[in-house]
């Protein structure tokens, strides 16, 4: 069957990376994607392919979608309703069009960085519940990244069954920590910044005070990384200067995506490209006038 899927507004131009965000969500339901289909003079729209019996089980996984809103698919319409105003053509016969998901708006919006809490640990030591902390405007230190590419981190990088271990190693405030403890991973966080400590170990991941760029631990170790690095320029080579260390605790066969400033996306494929890293995905987005980009890759042997 056809799935009819509306990417959310706000990341409307992104198709390419909520096309990915769904196949690999669903990657061990034999989904494919598909180039036509119905509905195609409307912006924002994708579709992909997957065998009907295996719907009852994807349907379970919608909800964690971050890029696609809602889906629908067509069924015949009945016999005798060709003159409904519900009634699509499609290839010549008659269709309804049938939602099987439309996101839980309040959730969503539940979990963007403006309504959450996060525990924070002030210069004297204290630990302070801040609701909408986001960080500071300093260079390196902006923080609290919308739930919506959270959720699209890590669903490029959640191995099929939704088990193993997880890794952001430029944690920051948490957003996508946040989505990882939703799965059945081990999560585990790392920032330079030891006043995110405790609020990282709050939200659920096993954290660490730790420069991406030497990461305390085993190499081959993690099935899946995804971070959003520092933007700004000063601080924004790091992204590039740590890819080798993650190259080291990914797992072969494991994935890695992040969220990146525009500039930094030639930097990043440069040197994942001496590595064994398979680039899957390089996606422009538009975070309110913030020129960013989407990339993923996943490891293959030597
Ligand atoms: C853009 S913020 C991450 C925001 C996070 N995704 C969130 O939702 O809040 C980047 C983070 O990387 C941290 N950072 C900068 N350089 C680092 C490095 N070399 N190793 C580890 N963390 C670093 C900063 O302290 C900052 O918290």
């Amino acid at each position: 069957m056809k799935l009819i899927c509306h990417i959310r507004e706000a990341r409307n131009k992104a198709a390419n990376a909520a096309r990915a965000e769904l196949l690999a969500l669903l990657r061990n339901y034999d989904v494919q994607p598909s180039d036509h289909g119905p509905m195609s003079d409307r912006p924002a729209i994708f579709w992909i392919e997957l065998p009907d019996q295996l719907l009852p089980m994807a349907e379970q996984r919608f909800p964690l979608l971050g890029y696609t809103s809602a889906i629908d698919i067509l069924e015949p319409a009945p016999t005798g309703s060709s003159r409904r105003k519900d009634v699509f053509r499609y290839h010549g016969k008659p269709y309804i069009v049938r939602s099987i998901y439309r996101e839980d708006e309040e959730l969503i919006r539940a979990e963007s960085p403006d309504k959450r809490e996060f525990l924070l640990t002030s210069v004297d030591g204290r630990k302070n519940l801040i609701k909408g902390y986001r960080g500071t405007d300093t260079p390196g230190k902006r923080r609290g990244l919308p739930a919506c590419d959270a959720r699209l981190l890590v669903n490029l990088v959640t191995p099929h069954d939704q088990k193993g271990k997880f890794l952001d190693p430029f944690a920051g405030a948490g957003s996508i920590v946040q989505q990882a403890v939703q799965s059945d991973m081990s999560v585990f966080s790392c920032d330079m910044d030891e006043t995110l400590s405790a609020g990282l170990t709050w939200l659920g991941s096993e954290h660490r005070v730790s420069d991406a760029r030497n990461l305390p631990f085993d190499s081959n170790s993690f099935d899946a990384i995804a971070a959003e690095p520092p933007f700004d320029r000063r601080h924004g080579h790091a992204a590039a200067s740590s890819i080798p260390e993650l190259n080291r605790v990914l797992v072969q066969g494991g994935r890695l995506a992040i969220l990146c400033a525009r500039w930094q996306t030639k930097e990043l494929l440069s040197v994942t490209d001496d590595l064994p890293l398979t680039n899957m995905l390089s996606c422009p987005i538009d975070r309110k006038g913030l020129k960013c980009s989407i990339l993923s890759w996943e490891k293959h042997a030597y």
